[in-house]
C-alpha cells in the first residue's frame, strides 16, 4: 500500500507494536496465573490490537467484544461522558478477573463511564489495557493498569484507530493531517 497523502509521519512502527504488546502480554501473564481472565475489546478500534494481544498471553482465557457509542474526533461530547452501549457482552462477567482493551485513552470520559457499568456487574477484578495515552488532554482520572504507549496531543490513526471510518488496516500508528482536503 502506499503511504497515504494525509498520513504526515509514523509515529510507532510496527516493530515497535510487536516488541511492546510481547511485553504486555507477559506482564499481564505473570499478573493473572491461576485467575480466570476475561478479556473485553472495545470494538472497533482495539480489535487489531486486541487480536493480537491475546495471542502474547498465555493463559486459557475468554474472549469477548463490546461496542460502545462515543464521540469521535472533533465533535463534542456531553460533560457527563455517558455512552451508549451497541453490542453488550455475550459472556457473564461476575467473579471474573477483567481485563478491558482499550485503543487510545483521551479525555477519559468514555471508558470512565464504561467501567462504571462493569464494575456493577460484580466482576472479581476490573482491569484496563490501553495501548495509547494521550495523558494531555485527560478530563477524567482513571487508572491505566497496561499501557502501550505514551502519545502528544496529535491526531493519530492505523493499527485500528480511524479517522471517518478509514485507515484501521495501517500495519503503524501514523499521525494524520486533518488541515485541508
Ligand atoms: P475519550 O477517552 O472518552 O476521550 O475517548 C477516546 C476515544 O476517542 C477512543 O476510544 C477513540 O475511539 C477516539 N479517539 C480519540 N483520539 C483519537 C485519535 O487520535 N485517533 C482516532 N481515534 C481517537
Ligand atoms: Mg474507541
Amino acid at each position: 500500500m502506499d503511504f497515504p497523502e494525509k498520513i504526515t509521519a509514523i509515529l510507532i512502527s510496527p516493530e515497535q507494536l510487536r516488541a511492546r504488546i510481547a511485553e504486555l502480554g507477559n506482564q499481564i501473564t505473570n499478573d493473572f496465573k491461576n485467575k480466570d481472565l476475561t478479556v473485553i475489546g472495545l470494538l472497533k478500534g482495539s480489535a487489531l490490537f486486541t487480536a493480537d494481544l491475546v495471542r502474547a498471553i498465555e493463559l486459557p482465557l475468554i474472549l469477548d467484544f463490546m461496542a460502545i457509542s462515543s464521540y469521535e474526533g472533533g465533535k463534542s461530547t456531553s460533560p457527563t461522558g455517558v455512552v451508549k452501549i451497541l453490542k453488550d457482552l455475550d459472556t457473564e462477567i461476575e467473579g471474573r478477573d477483567v481485563l478491558v482493551v482499550e485503543d487510545i485513552v483521551d479525555t477519559g470520559l468514555t471508558l470512565n463511564y464504561l467501567m462504571k457499568i462493569l464494575r456493577a456487574r460484580n466482576p472479581a477484578s476490573l482491569h484496563l489495557c490501553a495501548l495509547l495515552d494521550r495523558t494531555v488532554r485527560r478530563i477524567i482520572e482513571l487508572p491505566i493498569a497496561y499501557r502501550g504507549f505514551e502519545i502528544p496531543d496529535v491526531y493519530v490513526v492505523g493499527y485500528g484507530l480511524d479517522h471517518q471510518q478509514r485507515y484501521r488496516n495501517l500495519p503503524y500508528i501514523g499521525t494524520y493531517n486533518s488541515t485541508g482536503n
